[in-house]
């Protein structure tokens, strides 16, 4: 009933792991957080009980969920000090490293919560993590326009307060859109965990080191920054735009990625596990003609999406390479029709992935079968030879 599964210790030194948060069958299409399907979570769960259930391994009684959302909303404040550090950044920084940036300082302002081993010391940073880092990309996003940042207000949940944050005015009052803050909710969920894709198995290594969940978790959001991990929903778009501004069409555009002009990629297709549809594309794509309808979308855009897909999914080409659409493809459309720029795109991504990068550092913290990453190579240099002096060389 579990699946726990034994295995022969040289498994464990083929660079790959065992967990028990995440099942995926790329071939099938199949997601389970928990051995809960994807899709039964993007219906029914909301965001944070979906990142109760990925930590903590169980979902929450309703006493439970009260807890957690009530500690949460404790921490969403951050320090007047590192409020100040939006001060410094370039006006024009990209989100990505401001987000980065700030969360490796918490580990300078909350030395309360960095023992790995100290199960309080764990929680209080869980906690802080989870309630910190939606201000932190709020900030982010504020200080690139040049505008007054806000305080958290805990009357809201966790998203809402969030989109407030993000779209609000000190001088006016602001309300949440129940719609989007509902389709962003959604969004989250499906991008909270994937096993031990790049920027998760970052956070999984630097963790064995017995280095802080902070530190970890900062590092994990540098490896998502990637335009081929969680950087390609931002690349996706730009991808789009290029080609409406191009002009050209899809076809022309196709005819560039099968003749591999450098660069040219079909953005937000193509998985290392998925070989087959993403079942998270399948859900957001389910979602976009509605939830872009309710927010006013560039309809344009999402026609484009729509005939590069049905290009791509009926071209050999990509047939036979399995090239299907993933996470990223649609997910940019929606989050530029709520008003976020591209820039901000990887920082929902990162919002999203946050509850799967604590849950599988804490799993991997608390295995005491894990030994510190060390990945193996083979050589491919010089045999042994002789130092030269510089006549010779
Ligand atoms: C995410 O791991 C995860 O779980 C990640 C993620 C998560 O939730 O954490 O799911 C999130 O990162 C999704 C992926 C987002 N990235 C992109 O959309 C960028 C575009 N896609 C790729 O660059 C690529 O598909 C990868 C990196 C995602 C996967 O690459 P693979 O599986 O290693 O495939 P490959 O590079 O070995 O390519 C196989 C063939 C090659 O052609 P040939 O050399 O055999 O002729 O397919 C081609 C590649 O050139 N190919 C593509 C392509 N992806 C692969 N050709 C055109 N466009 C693409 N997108």
């Amino acid at each position: 009933t579990t699946g726990v599964i034994t295995l022969d210790p040289g498994f464990m030194n083929t660079g790959s792991t065992t967990s028990a948060i995440t099942y995926i069958d790329g071939d099938a299409g199949i997601l389970r957080y928990r051995g809960y399907p994807i899709e039964q979570l993007a219906k029914s769960s909301t965001f944070l009980e979906t990142s109760y259930l990925l930590i903590y391994g169980e979902l929450p009684t309703q006493t439970e969920l009260d807890a957690f959302t009530s500690r949460i909303s404790r921490h969403t404040l951050l320090h007047e000090d590192l409020k100040r550090f939006f001060d410094g950044f370039p006006r024009d920084a990209h989100p990505m490293p401001v987000l980065s940036s700030a969360v490796s300082a918490l580990s300078t302002f909350y030395q309360d919560g960095l023992d790995p081993f100290n199960t309080e010391q764990v929680e209080l940073a869980t906690v802080r993590l989870l309630a910190k880092l939606p201000t932190i990309a709020a900030y982010a996003y504020k200080k690139s326009i040049g505008q007054p940042l806000l305080y958290p207000d805990n009357s809201l949940g966790l998203v809402e307060n969030f989109l407030r944050m993000s779209f609000g005015f000190p001088a006016e009052p602001y309300e949440v859109d129940p719609k989007m803050a509902k389709a962003l909710d959604q969004l989250l969920i499906l991008h909270a965990d994937h096993e031990q894709n790049c920027s998760t198995s970052t956070v999984r290594l630097v963790g064995s080191s017995h280095a802080n969940l902070f530190a970890s978790v900062s590092a994990g959001i540098n490896a998502l920054f990637g335009p081929l991990h969680g950087g390609a929903n931002q690349a996706v778009l730009e991808m789009l735009e290029k080609m409406r501004v191009e002009g050209g069409g899809v076809d022309a555009f196709v005819k560039r990625v099968k003749n591999k002009e450098p660069g040219v990629k079909l953005m937000g297709f193509g998985h290392r596990v998925y070989k087959n549809y993403d079942p998270r594309a399948a859900l957001v794509k389910a979602t976009a003609d509605e939830v872009l309808a309710d927010l006013g979308a560039d309809d344009e855009l999402l026609q484009l999406a729509k005939q590069l897909e049905e290009v791509a999914l009926s071209d050999e080409y990509f047939i036979s390479r399995k090239l299907y659409p993933n996470v990223d493809f649609y997910t940019g459309l929606i989050y530029k029709a709520m008003g976020f720029p591209t820039r901000m795109f990887t920082v929902l991504f990162a919002l999203g992935r946050l509850p799967g990068w604590i849950a599988q550092w804490r799993e991997m913290i608390a295995d005491p079968t894990t030994k510190i990453g060390r990945p193996r190579q083979v050589y491919t240099g010089y045999a042994e030879r002789d130092w030269t002096g510089m006549a010779e060389r």
